[in-house]
């Protein structure tokens, strides 16, 4: 019989690497609840069009990686590339904006991208990520980046770096782009290259040949032609990083793979990644809201990679489970009605147990026990129970005590745990 393959290109996780992924997305997601976002939960099919308006109709992700299909209706339906314009589209219909602003959320979940899969390059791929929608204030752009910063610190993370820019204001953007094609057309480029930056010249800094590097290399700069308010900004968004001990180096040649923003933008990167080596990234997006049909409001958030993040702990090095974080294994002499009893009651008491089924031998039940991770073991046989005295076993030091049934909970339920 033929069995099945998951479609090409896809990140999956399972035992017991899961563990590790789980750590990583709920370390993120905690750090975004610290700085008081709350959970939208969103669906991961859209109207095409609201990515199309959203995202931008010169980038990458819109001209090719979408999957886009017709449902039974007959509407054209995509699943979402990334998150914010969903989030948009939900808080103008929903009428977040109407309450306190900002609007602070966090989303985690599965994004789809149509992309040439490599290594840290998925067609499925995962981000936890966040929106502050509704002020435009320089502290704000710093508490968004912050979080991300302290994500990744509490990840475990040390050999990132922080890349700023600013992208400047609308009117900034129409005078820079004008001096920017005119340098343009003075050099010599294939046709695929001169039709990608036609639609926007901006993209051009994106090319990694040496080639055009070199032929880029006295062209005008973003930077250079900011308004005075948003130069004011970036530089405030710059003394506050410093002052909270967040380092940054500043990219002039930054561009992000998305239309929709302006001022601040940032992304962090794993030099230990290769080519994939953006783990995350944000910035903020003046117009996006009013586009699709909201009011003039400004936001700004980020969006995390958890595949990637993952992939940077792993090149570090990190010490990660690989377990799931059990307190207690019971390896049952007997049938293991009573370890089961014993286990359910301990469960409900927050404990988090496992046993062995079926007709193992005490030495392969132990197996198990050092197998699973768990900080303590039992031996659980008839006579133990008839005592209502079991031997704990300390599976770090290997000490055995002898402890009531209703002291184990209390025993087990280690202080030192990471939840
Ligand atoms: P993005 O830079 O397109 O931004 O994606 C954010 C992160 O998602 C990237 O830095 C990367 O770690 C991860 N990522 C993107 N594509 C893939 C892929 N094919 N495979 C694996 N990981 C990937 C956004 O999506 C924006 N919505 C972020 C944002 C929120 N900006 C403002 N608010």
């Amino acid at each position: 019989m033929t069995t099945f393959q998951a479609p090409k290109g896809v990140s999956e996780y399972f035992p017991t690497r899961s563990n590790r992924f789980e750590v990583i997305r709920e370390t993120i997601i905690e750090a975004t609840k610290r700085s008081g976002y709350q959970l939208i939960e969103l669906p991961v099919f859209e109207d095409t069009e609201l990515f199309a308006r959203g995202v931008g109709a010169s980038t990458d992700v819109v001209r090719k990686e979408m999957y886009t299909f017709e449902d039974r209706g007959g509407r054209s339906i995509t699943l979402r590339p990334e998150g914010t314009a969903g989030v948009m589209r939900a808080v103008i219909e929903h009428h977040l904006d109407r309450g306190q602003l900002p609007v602070k959320v966090y989303y985690s979940g599965a994004f789809f991208r149509a992309e040439r899969p490599q290594a840290g390059r998925y067609r499925q791929f995962y981000q936890v990520g966040i929106e502050a929608i509704g002020m435009k204030d320089v502290r704000v752009d710093v508490e968004v980046i912050a979080t991300a910063d302290r994500a990744l610190k509490a990840c475990g993370l040390r050999n990132y770096q922080l890349e700023i820019t600013s992208l400047g204001d609308a009117a900034t953007r129409v005078r820079y782009l004008a001096e920017l094609r005119s340098y343009i057309s003075g050099i010599e480029l294939d046709d695929d290259t001169r039709s990608r930056v036609e639609l926007n010249p901006l993209r051009i800094f994106d090319d990694k040949r040496p080639e055009i590097r070199e032929l880029m290399s006295n062209a005008p700069f973003l930077l250079d032609y900011l308004s005075e308010e948003s130069k004011e900004d970036f530089s405030q968004v710059q003394n506050l990083l410093s002052a909270l001990n967040i380092e940054f180096v500043i990219n002039k040649r930054m561009v992000r793979g998305l239309d929709y923003y302006t001022d601040i933008a940032f992304e962090f990167v794993h030099p230990q990644l290769g080519a994939q080596s953006g783990i995350g990234g944000g910035g903020r997006y003046d117009g996006l809201m009013a586009q699709l049909g909201g009011a003039e409001l400004s936001g700004i958030g980020f969006g995390m990679g958890i595949d990637r993040v993952l992939l940077a702990c792993e090149a570090e090095e990190i010490e990660m489970p690989d377990h799931p974080q059990l307190d207690l294994f019971i390896v049952p002499l007997g049938n293991g009605d009573q370890a089961l009893i014993l286990a359910e009651s301990l469960r409900s008491k927050g404990v988090r147990v496992a046993m062995t089924y079926g007709d193992k031998n005490l030495k392969g039940g132990m197996k198990s026990a050092d197998k699973s991770g768990a900080r303590f073991s039992l031996v659980l046989g008839d006579d133990e129970l008839a005592q209502g005295i079991v031997p704990l076993k300390d599976m770090v030091s290997g000490e055995v005590e002898s402890v009531t049934l209703s002291a184990i909970a209390k025993k087990v339920l280690a202080p030192d745990r990471v939840h």
